[in-house]
C-alpha cells in the first residue's frame, strides 16, 4: 500500500468516529493519562482498572518473560544450559531435514541454521545474516519463515506498510517496553536504528510475503505443568509436577530440545490459558462488550488484519498481551498506535489476558483473506 491509500484508509477509520478523542498532538504519556480521566460516560460504569488503579503491580510479568513483578534482569546467554550448553562439535539433525549444523552454526546469531529452506523464499541479506557488527540477522529471532517466538513475535504475514511503519517507531523511540528488564525489545530498538532504508523495505517485503499459518496451540487449564524461565521463555521442568496457572497465560515449546536448542522452526509452541477466558476474550473482541471497540472493525471480520492494520489471529498471546499493556500505558506512541489508545484504555489486565487467548485460539489457515499491503 502506498502513501496516499494509507493516508486514505486512516481518513476512513478516522471517519467511521471510532477513536475522536485520541488524534490531539500531546506527548503519548499525557494522553494515557487524559483519555483514563475523562472516559465517555457509557464506559466510565464498571471498570475494574477505577477499583484498581494502574501501578506496576498489575504489571502482567510473564507476558514479558518474569515471573514476578519484582526480580532484576538476567543475561541471554548464547551457551546458557537451556540452549544446550557448551558446543561439543557434534552434527546435529532434525527429522524432514537432509541438514546438519553444530551448536556453534544453529545459534550463529549472523546466518543462524536454516533447516528447512524449501518453507520460506530466499532471504535477503538482512534477514539472513543480518550487517556486522550492529544488526543481528532477523531470521536468529524471528526465524527464516518468521513464525517468532512469544519473546519476540511472528513477521510472517504482517503487512509491509505496518512493518515499516513499526520499525519506523522503534527508530524514533515511539515504540519501547513498558518493562525495562525486558532487554531483547531495546535491542530490537538498536536493529532499527541502525538499519538502512533499503534493507528495512527488504525484510517487510520478505517476510509480508509469507502467509501466516498455525504455530500455537491453545489449551485452556488450572493446573499446568511447572516451568521455569530461561531467556523469557517458559519450559516445563522435568517430572509431571503441576501448579495453578492463576492469571497467567503459560506458553511453552511443543518441544523444548527441538525449539530451544536447535531452534527448529517448524516446532511451534502450546498456550495454557486460564479456563473461561476463550469466552471471555470472544465477547470482548467481537462486541467490545462494553468496555471497548470491537477489534473486527479495523483488524478484519476474520481477524486477520485489513489493509495496513496487522492480524490478530493465531498470534502469541503474550506478545498481544504485552502490546495491550504497552499501548494502554503509553509505551507504543506512534501514528498508528494512536488508534488503539481509546480501545486499550479500558481494558484491565484481565481483560487483555482473555482477548489474547480468545485471538490465539483462532486458526489463521481457516481465513477466507491474507494480509495485504
Ligand atoms: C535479538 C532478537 C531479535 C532480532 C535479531 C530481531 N528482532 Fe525484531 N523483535 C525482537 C523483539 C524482542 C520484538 C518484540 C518487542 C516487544 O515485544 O516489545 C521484535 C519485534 C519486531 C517487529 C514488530 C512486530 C509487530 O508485530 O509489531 C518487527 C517489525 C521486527 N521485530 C523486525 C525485525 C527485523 C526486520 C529484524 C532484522 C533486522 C529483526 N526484527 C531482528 C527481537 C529481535
Ligand atoms: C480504530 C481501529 C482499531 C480498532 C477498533 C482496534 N485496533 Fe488494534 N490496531 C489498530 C492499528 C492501526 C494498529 C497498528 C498500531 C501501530 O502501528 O503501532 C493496531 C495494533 C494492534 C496490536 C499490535 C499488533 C502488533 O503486531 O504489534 C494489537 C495487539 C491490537 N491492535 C489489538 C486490538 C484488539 C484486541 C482490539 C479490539 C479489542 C483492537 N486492536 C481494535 C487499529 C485498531
Amino acid at each position: 500500500m502506498n502513501f496516499r491509500q494509507r493516508v486514505a484508509c486512516f481518513l476512513l477509520l478516522a471517519c467511521i468516529g471510532i477513536f475522536p478523542a485520541a488524534l490531539p498532538g500531546q506527548d503519548s504519556h499525557q494522553r494515557v493519562q487524559q483519555s483514563s480521566s475523562q472516559p465517555s460516560s457509557a464506559l466510565r460504569k464498571s471498570t475494574v482498572s477505577e477499583q484498581n488503579p494502574d501501578t506496576a503491580s498489575d504489571l502482567p510479568a510473564w507476558a514479558y518473560g518474569f515471573d514476578n513483578t519484582t526480580e532484576g534482569p538476567r543475561p541471554d546467554s548464547p551457551d546458557s544450559e537451556a540452549r544446550g550448553g557448551k558446543d561439543d562439535g557434534t552434527l546435529r539433525h532434525l527429522p524432514g531435514s537432509t541438514r546438519s549444523f553444530t551448536l556453534t552454526q544453529i545459534r550463529d546469531n549472523s546466518g543462524p541454521a536454516d533447516w528447512y529452506p524449501e518453507d520460506h523464499p530466499a532471504m535477503p541479506e538482512i534477514v539472513a545474516h543480518g550487517h556486522k557488527p550492529t544488526v543481528v540477522a532477523c531470521s536468529f529471532c524471528h526465524y527464516p519463515n518468521g513464525k517468532g517466538r512469544p519473546v519476540n513475535t511472528n513477521l510472517a504475514g504482517l503487512p509491509y506498510s505496518y512493518i515499516l511503519q513499526t520499525l519506523n517507531d522503534f527508530k524514533t523511540g515511539a515504540r519501547k517496553s513498558t518493562d525495562p528488564r525486558k532487554s531483547n525489545t531495546n535491542v530490537m530498538i538498536g536493529f532499527a536504528k541502525s538499519m538502512t532504508d533499503d534493507e528495512m523495505k527488504d525484510a517487510a517485503q520478505y517476510f509480508s510475503s509469507m502467509k501466516w499459518t498455525p504455530w500455537i496451540r491453545v489449551v485452556e487449564a488450572d493446573m499446568v505443568p511447572k516451568t521455569r524461565i530461561a531467556n523469557g521463555i517458559f519450559l516445563r521442568v522435568k517430572g509431571d509436577e503441576r501448579e495453578p496457572i492463576g492469571n497467567r497465560i503459560i506458553e511453552t515449546p511443543e518441544d523444548v530440545e527441538a525449539m530451544e536448542v536447535l531452534r527448529d522452526a517448524r516446532s511451534g509452541f502450546i498456550a495454557y490459558v486460564p479456563e473461561g477466558s476463550i469466552k471471555k476474550g470472544a465477547t470482548l473482541v467481537m462486541t467490545g462488550g462494553g468496555k471497548t471497540t470491537r477489534c473486527t472493525v479495523c483488524h478484519g471480520a476474520d481477524l486477520m488484519g485489513m489493509g495496513p492494520v496487522p492480524g490478530l489471529a493465531g498470534r502469541s498471546p503474550s506478545y498481544l498481551v504485552r502490546q495491550l499493556y504497552d499501548m494502554k500505558h503509553g509505551l507504543r506512541a506512534g501514528e498508528w498506535a494512536k488508534l488503539m489508545l481509546p480501545v486499550v484504555s479500558k481494558l484491565t489486565t484481565d481483560d487483555m489476558s482473555a482477548i489474547a487467548a480468545y485471538l490465539a485460539s483462532l486458526d489463521p489457515s481457516a481465513s477466507a483473506t491474507t494480509a495485504t499491503r
